[in-house]
């Protein structure tokens, strides 16, 4: 299996990588949760298997997002506690969701103490984290020896079609993403199952693996499936977002051909792929 050569970002491109992802998930929060949590929702069952969540497991759910896995994991029996770099994305959380803990923070500093937690998740926020490797080592740190971790990550664009139609398209029309949109930051790095298991390695977890999920996913016209990316996807509706209205034209043209190949008499039938890597720190 091919790996491919670490992407370090230098740390200006660090915190600027996270402010944007601050502001840019700030402003889809209510967008992102009307459409995407039900796609990220695909991977609650496979996460929970292979932390073992079980009633009284202290769980925590790291880049929460509108907060559906965390209350999930609640309904379960878990003690869970979500964790997200957003103000409005925990706000939002907090308001579909008024039973259960959410907590400002980024995953670089999390407000535990060492050995918190039996469980640690976190449902598609590792590309979106400057220093994974450093991530990684913060969850580790606040995981029971012992206790659990995995992470969700899509698939190759290829075979994830929600964004894969999206990047097919700018990429047809041939558009690289303005200056003010984080540059050198490799969002598919994990999609790499090499790149994935040397990740969890490093981090000194034990039992480590990457599994493979694929899906389909419905919906209804490309209206929504246009409307919903540009409203979930940060970095894409950026690109998208910050061309000329003519640009934007051609890239909707090229999306609408990109798209029609998943046409069915309903609407659109998407493969979804994502992975899942997990381990167990060592007792
Ligand atoms: C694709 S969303 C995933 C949300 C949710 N887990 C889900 O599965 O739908 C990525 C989330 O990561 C959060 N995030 C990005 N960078 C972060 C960081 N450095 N620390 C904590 N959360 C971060 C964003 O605010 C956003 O809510």
């Amino acid at each position: 299996m091919m790996i491919l050569s670490p992407a370090e970002l230098s740390s200006s491109e660090a915190e600027r990588l996270r402010a944007f992802e601050r502001q840019g998930h700030d402003a889809l929060a209510k967008s992102y949760h009307a459409f995407f949590a039900a796609v990220t929702a695909l991977a609650t069952d496979p996460l929970f298997d292979d932390v073992h969540l079980h009633r009284g497991t202290r769980l925590l759910d790291v880049a929460s997002g509108p907060g559906a896995l965390t209350a999930e994991a609640a309904n379960r029996g878990a003690r869970s506690v979500g964790v997200d770099l957003s103000p409005r994305m925990i706000e939002l959380a907090q308001r579909l969701y008024p039973t259960i803990e959410y907590r400002e923070a980024d995953v670089e500093h999390l407000p535990f103490p060492d050995h918190t937690f039996d469980a640690v998740v976190c449902a598609f926020g590792l590309g979106h984290f400057p220093r994974p490797e450093l991530a990684v080592a913060e969850c580790v740190r606040t995981l029971s020896p012992g206790g659990r971790i995995a992470f969700s990550w899509w698939g190759d664009p290829s075979r994830q079609r929600i964004q894969g139609i999206f990047r097919d398209a700018i990429a047809e029309i041939g558009v690289s993403a303005p200056l003010d949109v984080p540059q050198g930051h490799n969002v598919f790095r994990y999609s790499n199952s090499g790149e994935f298991l040397q990740l969890l390695d490093g981090a000194g977890l034990t039992e480590v693996k990457v599994t493979e999920h694929a899906a389909t996913y419905f919906v209804p016209d490309t209206e929504t499936l246009w409307r919903g990316g540009l409203g979930s996807l940060v970095l894409t509706g950026a690109v998208i977002r910050k061309q000329d209205q003519a640009t934007q034209g051609l890239i909707r043209t090229a999306f609408e051909r990109c798209a029609s190949v998943y046409k069915s008499a309903d609407g659109l039938n998407l493969p979804i792929a994502f992975k899942i890597g997990s381990g167990q720190r060592p007792t």
